[in-house]
């Protein structure tokens, strides 16, 4: 989704723009920070992990093309600040220009490059290894024949990864295991991740998905259709509390009401040992005409509400982690979620 290229007027980055589709699939060229950086604020590349690759690869661009490395690292980490993958891959990347730039600039921009590429290598070897983990959880969770019936939230899948993706992945491996019995997917309102996204991943891969407006999970969980919910995550704090897409929360709730499984799926670039709980997490807050005008920041919008309606628009909620039934990772499966286990996850991970 992401790709490092070479131009004539120099290296370029270019990325689907998740913003055209599903109607078009259109690659936009990044040539410089302050595009990469409109590209992550517009939504155009999105989701946590490869926001991280994307982070790596701005400071890598910058330093390539003769720019500060260090403004741009600023410049990009501060972009969003939900997804903690963001922060880690542009400081990978600037640390690793830091311990080469005395050899020279282009040894320090190669050293930049070389740590962007080897997480965007690390992100999909993890994002299979999830899918593993997470089928395998999935299959001790719910014996059974008849297949599993999946609700997700937002979108998961290869376009936010190196690889296919986290949550994704799972209802994935799932299907190509033919296991899955359906897919369930929240339009995730407002910017219609699920609807534009996750819809248009489950389409290409053939999965069977039914699409639904997020206020119509409650009922299907009281008519018995939900056996699992599969999320993914822009952030886990110390104390195993999840900041995911807005609508992730009310879902954890419903879960625990009918007693079904709720399930994080993220890479350990997703933990962030430095936030000490869920309160602790920024949430980012979107423009209210996102919510007016849906989809709003995506182009036109149609209106659906009075001019001057104040909209509360976080793009982000936070779950406690006694809803969260296991967090999975490249490293395996970790249930119950306590700060213990998230503390021995960090120790004997390579990445945190
Ligand atoms: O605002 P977005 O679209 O970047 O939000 C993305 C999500 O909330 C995803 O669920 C999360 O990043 C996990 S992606 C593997």
């Amino acid at each position: 989704m992401i790709r490092w290229e070479e131009s004539p007027g120099g290296p370029v980055l270019t990325l689907l723009d998740q913003t055209r589709l599903p109607a078009e699939e259109v690659r936009l060229v990044c040539a410089d920070v302050p595009a990469l950086v409109r590209a992550i604020q517009t939504l155009a590349v999105r989701g946590a992990p490869l926001l991280g690759i994307a982070g790596a690869y701005g400071v890598a661009l910058a330093a390539a093309r003769g720019r500060d490395a260090e403004e741009a690292a600023t410049l990009l980490e501060r972009s969003r600040p939900t997804a903690v993958n963001l922060a880690y891959g542009v400081r990978l990347a600037a640390d690793a220009w830091r311990a080469s730039a005395g050899e020279g600039a282009e040894r320090a921009a190669g050293a930049a490059l070389a740590a962007a590429r080897e997480l965007h290598r690390r992100d999909a070897e993890a994002s299979s290894a999830m899918a593993g983990h997470g089928l395998a959880l999935l299959d001790e969770l719910l014996p059974g024949g008849g297949g599993h019936r999946i609700l997700t939230h937002c979108n998961t899948g290869a376009l936010v990864s190196g690889g296919e993706g986290t949550a994704f992945a799972v209802a994935l491996a799932a299907h190509r295991a033919g296991r899955l019995r359906g897919l369930w997917v929240d339009e995730t309102r407002p910017l219609l991740q699920g609807a534009r996204l996750t819809a248009y991943e489950a389409a290409r891969n053939g999965l069977p998905y039914t699409l639904l407006t997020d206020n119509a999970a409650g009922s299907l969980f009281t008519a018995g259709e939900v056996d699992a919910v599969l999320i993914g995550a822009d952030r886990i704090a110390a104390d195993g509390s999840v900041a995911n897409k807005v609508g992730s929360y009310p879902l954890a709730v419903l879960a625990k009401y009918h007693r079904v499984p709720f399930v994080v799926v993220a890479p350990t670039t997703t933990i962030d040992p430095g936030t000490a709980d869920g309160a602790s997490i920024v949430v980012e807050q979107r423009p209210g005409r996102e919510v007016t005008e849906p989809p709003g920041a995506l182009g036109e919008g149609l209106v659906v509400a009075p001019p001057g309606t104040r909209a509360y628009n976080p793009a982000f909620d936070v779950t406690p982690p006694e809803l969260v039934t296991a967090i999975v990772t490249e490293e395996g499966v970790l249930s119950p979620v306590t700060g213990d286990g998230i503390a021995a996850l960090c120790a004997r991970s390579r990445q945190v």
